[in-house]
């Protein structure tokens, strides 16, 4: 993680965030903490770990810790009954759990293809279901999809559980908007966690030959957006779907005709 931000418009607010143990969740967690907010940091594992420890000691911002598997309803009950038991309620959510799966679409079996549904869109689902009702007016919601959520990208799977998020968030903004709570969804590139170690090579080469920053982008890069979702200062921002992908969406795929054509002319 590089220099560590503070954002305005988060002191004192109580933000649950699932997956909260690596990669970008505990980006997320960090940056919250160090903005005052206080966290209920969220994951499979049933302690905080060394590493999350060690990054929000001295924060301004309290850390709970609570063991949640996104897809498990009784474990979302569990995590609400905490947040009400705190006694302040809840006003930011971060549904930033998810899994990869590679799979194309000719060889997914059921059983993985339901795997992947459960955790990338019934997860971020259950997580509405159960923590909406603690929230009220100024309360911000924020969606993890991918940039394979606006495109076709060939892990069946993970592309259709992405592209299903985006439905929920724009259901959950026109349902929840009368209640004064915000929702959004995010949409990150390649991102240097640990999720994409295991990217093959090839990936991450065909990636940066389409990405017009050429380079990838780091966990606090969608932390900074994420926090600003959730702050005050995005008060009138709803139902907005944030590309943070280095315009990787926007370019759709010219880059590399672009770069052809440039790198032709130069060599005649
Ligand atoms: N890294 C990228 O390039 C990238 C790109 C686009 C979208 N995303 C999305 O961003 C989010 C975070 O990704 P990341 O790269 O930080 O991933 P990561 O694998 O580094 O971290 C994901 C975290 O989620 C947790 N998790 C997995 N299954 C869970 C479950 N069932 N319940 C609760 N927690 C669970 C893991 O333990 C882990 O701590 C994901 O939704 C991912 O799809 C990532």
């Amino acid at each position: 993680m590089t220099e560590l931000l503070s954002l305005p418009g988060l002191a004192g607010k109580t933000v649950v965030v699932t997956g909260a143990s690596g990669g970008q969740g505990l980006a997320e967690t960090v940056v919250l903490l160090n903005s005052g907010a206080n966290v209920i940091a969220t994951d499979l594992n049933s302690e905080p770990t060394a590493e999350m420890l060690e990054l929000s000691a001295g924060l301004a911002g309290k850390l709970h810790y609570r063991k949640l598997d996104v897809a498990s309803e009784s474990d979302w009950a569990d995590v609400a009954a905490f947040a009400a038991s705190l006694g302040n309620g809840v006003q930011g959510l971060v549904n930033n759990a998810g899994i990869p799966f590679r799979a194309r679409l000719g060889e997914m079996k059921v059983e993985d293809w339901n795997r992947v549904m459960g955790i990338n869109l019934t997860g971020p689902m259950l997580g509405m279901q159960a923590i909406a009702p603690l929230m009220g007016p100024g309360s911000s919601i924020v969606n993890t999809g991918s940039a394979a959520a606006v495109t076709p990208h060939y892990t069946v799977s993970y592309t259709a559980s992405k592209w299903g998020l985006r439905g929920l968030t724009h259901v959950a903004a026109t349902e929840y908007g009368a209640r004064g709570i915000r929702v959004n969804i995010v949409h990150p590139g390649y991102i240097e966690t640990p999720m994409m170690a295991a990217a093959p090579a090839v990936m991450t080469n065909a990636q940066l030959a389409l990405t017009p920053l050429e380079r990838t982008g780091q966990p606090i890069e969608v932390a900074a957006v994420v926090c600003f979702l959730l702050s005050d200062s995005a008060s009138y921002v709803s139902g907005a779907e944030i590309p943070i992908d280095g315009a990787f969406s926007s370019s759709g795929g010219v880059k590399f005709m672009s770069d052809t054509i440039r790198n032709a002319q130069q060599a005649k």
